[in-house]
């Protein structure tokens, strides 16, 4: 939050109050704040910044080269450029068993503009969102700036993270305008099984909600929850594309994060209005980006697979790490590349846990709660980092959690 946003001092002008409401991204933070520390010469551990410590693999790398020499330098339409719309809808359509049309993609800088814009359209103040808790924290941030109330569906560590449809059925009131959905989910790499998809596509049609389906790890599962790995979507689900908004991309399938690249599949009616926000903010995205999106897509997924295998491995590293360690239980996450232990220090909150083992022992990791209250007595590991990293990090956090025990 910030604090003074509407306190102005006598020279500067006016800021909207409306900045109070605007939350942030805690991984971002803690990584400014671990940068710091390196810049005083201090070594640091990065288990905090949720992106693949891959590269982008070289025959997407050419693609853009290619596309910057053909000319696509230039704007482009606002929901994208139309080949990349339809590599996208073909590979969605694919990937959850349905007959998606181009003309229902919206090409975004990223993933994350999918979120601002779909919470835009969709809610005003005084609306309730239901947002399961922990969950990403821009969710809530938009929510609240539009004037809407998040409404927080906890997760239960021992359901492996996912939240219970009785619960969520219970929220639903006449202000309801909207369902968020996170899966496999950040921070917890909790993933939702088919019968929970059933469970909240009933109630999203009962009600006439919108839904959200943030499936931007779909790539990344390792257990499904039915000794498999595919990925479900709720828009797959009969009766439900035509409420859903599937909002993946590029960023962490294909190693992608600073080239901002991802997409939305938004049903017919609510299109024009994402297009009308984009074109507001960005006017659309990078031309020679998007052709890159092409091969990620079309071309050889091999590198995808490899990555995901070593992201296997250090999970099964950091849970067996972690639950070692006196005081901390861990889960399998199910995809995504984060590990959300409980921790049982008494006296402290996780973020003075977490602000501790930065400052004392040099591992930038985030709090539960810079997730949601229900993430409190939990940290999250980004497991995006070389295993060499991971049981160096280990090593310090075991230390740390000692330490902070016996006092
Ligand atoms: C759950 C979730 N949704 C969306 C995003 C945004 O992804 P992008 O970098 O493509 O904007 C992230 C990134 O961390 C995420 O964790």
């Amino acid at each position: 939050m910030v604090q003074d946003a509407s306190h102005n001092s006598m020279h500067t002008p006016r800021f909207s109050p409306r900045m109070a409401e605007l939350g942030t991204e805690g991984a971002f933070e803690v990584l400014a704040r671990a940068r710091a520390l390196e810049a005083q010469g201090r070594r640091i551990v990065h288990l905090e910044i949720g992106e693949p410590d891959f590269e982008t693999a070289p025959h997407i790398v050419e693609a853009a080269v290619k596309a910057l020499h053909d000319g696509f330098t230039h704007y482009g339409p606002t929901a994208g450029l139309p080949p990349v719309r339809a590599a996208i809808a073909a590979t969605v359509s694919r990937t959850r068993g349905l007959d998606i049309s181009p003309d229902t993609v919206i090409v975004t800088p990223g993933g994350k503009p999918v979120i601002y814009y779909t919470i835009l359209a969709t809610c005003d103040a005084g609306d309730e969102v239901l947002i399961p808790d922990p969950s990403y924290p821009i969710y809530e941030s938009v929510v609240r700036y539009v004037g809407a109330k998040p409404v927080s569906i906890p997760l239960e560590f021992d359901r492996g993270f996912r939240f219970d449809p009785e619960a969520l059925r219970e929220r639903v009131t006449p202000r309801t305008r909207l369902i968020i959905l996170n899966s496999p989910h950040n921070p917890t790499g909790g993933v939702l099984t088919p019968s929970d998809l059933q469970a909240v596509a009933d109630i999203a049609i009962r009600h006439n909600l919108w839904v959200l389906s943030d499936e931007i790890y779909s790539r990344i599962i390792y257990d499904d929850g039915a000794g498999g790995r595919a990925h479900h979507s709720i828009a797959s689900i009969p009766g439900m594309l035509e409420r859903t908004v599937i909002l993946d991309g590029f960023s962490k399938a294909f190693a992608m994060t600073g080239w901002r690249l991802g997409y939305g599949i938004v049903p017919a009616p609510l299109l024009p209005h994402l297009v009308r926000l984009q074109v507001n903010v960005n006017s659309c995205t990078a031309s020679f980006v998007q052709m890159a999106g092409i091969a990620a897509l079309n071309g050889p997924q091999k590198g995808v697979d490899v990555m995901v295998a070593e992201f296997d491995a250090r999970r099964q590293l950091v849970v067996a790490g972690l639950n070692a360690i006196d005081g901390v239980e861990c889960r399998d996450p199910g995809g995504a590349f984060y590990a959300f232990p409980r921790i049982d220090v008494p006296g402290r909150t996780s973020k003075e846990v977490a602000d501790s083992l930065l400052a004392e022992e040099g591992v930038a990791i985030l709090a539960g709660t810079a997730f949601g209250e229900y993430g409190e007595n939990f940290l999250r590991l980004s497991f995006a980092n070389s295993r060499a990293e991971i049981a160096e990090g280990l090593a310090r956090i075991r230390h740390g959690i000692e330490r902070l025990r016996k006092h």
